[in-house]
């Protein structure tokens, strides 16, 4: 799976009518798409709180001015973010889009930051849901039943990945990602993030490969001495 259908799933943007390409300068992983996407406008429910943490992430890294740039281009700078509120993932795919024009980024790396960046407010947000005795690891291993699942259960409507996860010993794990979002390298920043959270940053190794099946990557964890 090329550009061409990564340009395709990015620019059927409706919602705010935008043409937007993302993935001009596609990163090493040979990525892939579901194959109805090409046809279809992405339009997957998705929560406020990922928008509102986009917002304040490129606020935090690029300052007001260019955020103000961002959603105009986006068609989107009227928009009121409410964390509470579900939006179409088309808005925050194609502010995505416009950030990394802008901002003449490489995408993967970019949604990996951002997936990094997201992590102190996630684990606020869901505290009651994490054991106190957990640490990088265990938090993964509990990733789909209980933080994902809370996410399900508390909005049927939102659609975070599938996550298909198989401890493979005391310091190794193995993730399935699955989405029609086809944004994993949102989840290895999302792994980083935690991994930093409990000072386990400088141990952790992170490998994401495609499969051979459509939308479903694996990502190898483990933490070394
Ligand atoms: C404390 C742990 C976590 C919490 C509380 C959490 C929560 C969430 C929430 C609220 C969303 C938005 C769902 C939506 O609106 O559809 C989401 C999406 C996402 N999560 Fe998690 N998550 C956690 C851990 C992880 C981990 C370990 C990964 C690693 C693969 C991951 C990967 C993603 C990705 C890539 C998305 C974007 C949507 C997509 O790809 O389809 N998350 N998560």
């Amino acid at each position: 799976m090329g550009k061409d259908n990564l340009f395709a799933l990015f620019s059927q943007v409706r919602e705010v009518g935008f043409f937007c390409n993302i993935y001009q300068n596609l990163p090493d992983l040979p990525l892939r798409l579901p194959a109805d996407t090409p046809h279809e406008p992405h339009r997957l429910p998705m929560h406020g709180f990922i928008l509102l943490e986009f917002e304040k992430f490129v606020i935090k890294e690029h300052g007001f001015a260019t955020w103000n740039t961002i959603s105009k281009k986006a068609n989107a700078e009227s928009l009121s973010i409410d964390a509470t509120q579900i939006y179409p993932d088309s808005i925050v795919f194609t502010l995505v889009g416009e950030a990394i024009k802008e901002l003449d980024v490489e995408p993967g790396a970019f949604l990996e930051r951002f997936g990094y960046a997201l992590v102190p407010n996630l684990l606020k947000v869901y505290k009651a849901y994490i054991d106190p005795t957990w640490k990088t690891i265990d938090l993964l291993e509990h990733t789909e039943n209980t933080m994902h699942h809370a996410v399900r259960t508390n909005n049927p409507d939102v659609t975070p990945p599938i996550l298909e996860i198989k401890r493979k010993g005391p310091r190794s794990i193995h993730i399935h990602y699955r989405s029609k979002r086809n944004i994993p390298q949102l989840g290895v920043g999302v792994i980083k993030g935690i991994a930093d959270h409990y000072g386990e940053l400088h141990k952790l190794h992170v490998h994401l490969t495609n499969t051979e099946e459509e939308g479903v990557y694996l990502i190898d964890v483990a933490l070394v001495s």
